[in-house]
């Protein structure tokens, strides 16, 4: 899909990987992007960058009703981009439940959420495109972040899903497996990260390719050529860290 021209939604736009994709989806010519998130001052400053073409609106994905107006009043969205998510980093046999599920309805259900109310919306413009930021510990877990990599294991299923079921209505989708990026989330985990710029742009590059699954960075593409040799290696990899 060409991102010129293209009006796109980006969830938990106002920091991180988020608002990467904001500013590189500007550079890339999008005529106008829906930068959502939870508190919607937290979005000023990318409003500053451009006015004309970047609308704010409020919106947690977790919250059905709010999804479903936000879906009512964004009709001309043809590009969807599914960032938001939660770490806890707690494992699934001893961190509370309450993590848990929290990861699971954001992770998983709230993304599913947004493609269940935006795929009408996007279908009425004629096609476009979904895009779900998974994470490379989908494709085998890490236990200190065992509750995590279980979420987006959910979510990686159901991008499988969605591909297959939206191809008829002309809309691509995209899973985006990112490793380290250099964000909030992971700030308090030392090892080499990549920018969430060279990550926006990688992601924005893998859409415009048609490259379904798209491994945005030196890290995740290490772990995925070595995943396609030898998958249990690289579980036993992950589950010693
Ligand atoms: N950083 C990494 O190393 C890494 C690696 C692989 C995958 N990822 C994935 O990449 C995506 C972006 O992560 P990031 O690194 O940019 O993380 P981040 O800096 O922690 O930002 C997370 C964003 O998600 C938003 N969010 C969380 N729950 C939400 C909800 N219920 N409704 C709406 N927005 C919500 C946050 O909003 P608030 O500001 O309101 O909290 C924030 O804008 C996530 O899906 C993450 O799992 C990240």
């Amino acid at each position: 899909m060409k991102i010129q021209n293209s009006v796109a939604l980006v969830t938990g736009a106002n920091r991180g990987i988020g608002r990467a994709l904001v500013q590189e989806l500007l550079a890339s010519g999008a005529k106008r992007v829906y930068a959502t998130a939870r508190d919607i001052r937290t979005l000023k400053d990318l409003l500053e960058t451009d006015g004309d073409r970047v609308k704010a609106v409020q919106l947690d994905i977790t919250d059905r009703h709010q999804v479903a107006q936000v879906a009512c009043n964004l009709r001309d969205v043809n590009l969807l981009i599914n960032n938001a998510g939660v770490l806890s980093g707690v494992g699934v046999l001893n961190g509370p439940v309450e993590h848990m599920v929290q990861e699971m309805d954001t992770n998983h259900l709230g993304t599913l959420n947004m493609v269940r109310h935006f795929a009408g919306v996007i279908e009425e413009n004629g096609g476009g495109a979904v895009v779900n930021l998974l994470t490379i510990i989908a494709l085998a877990s890490m236990p200190g972040f065992g509750a995590y990599s279980a979420s987006k294991a959910a979510a990686w299923s159901m991008t499988q899903s969605i591909r297959a079921e939206l191809k008829a209505r002309n809309i691509e989708v995209y899973g985006v497996f990112p490793g380290a990026v250099d964000t909030d989330m992971i700030k308090d985990v030392q090892m080499p990260k990549t920018s969430p710029d060279e990550v926006a742009k990688a992601i924005l590059a893998g859409v415009e390719a048609g490259t379904e699954d798209i491994f945005p960075d030196p890290m995740s593409q290490q772990l995925y050529e070595q995943w396609r040799r030898d998958h249990k290696a690289v579980e036993r990899l992950l589950g010693a860290m």
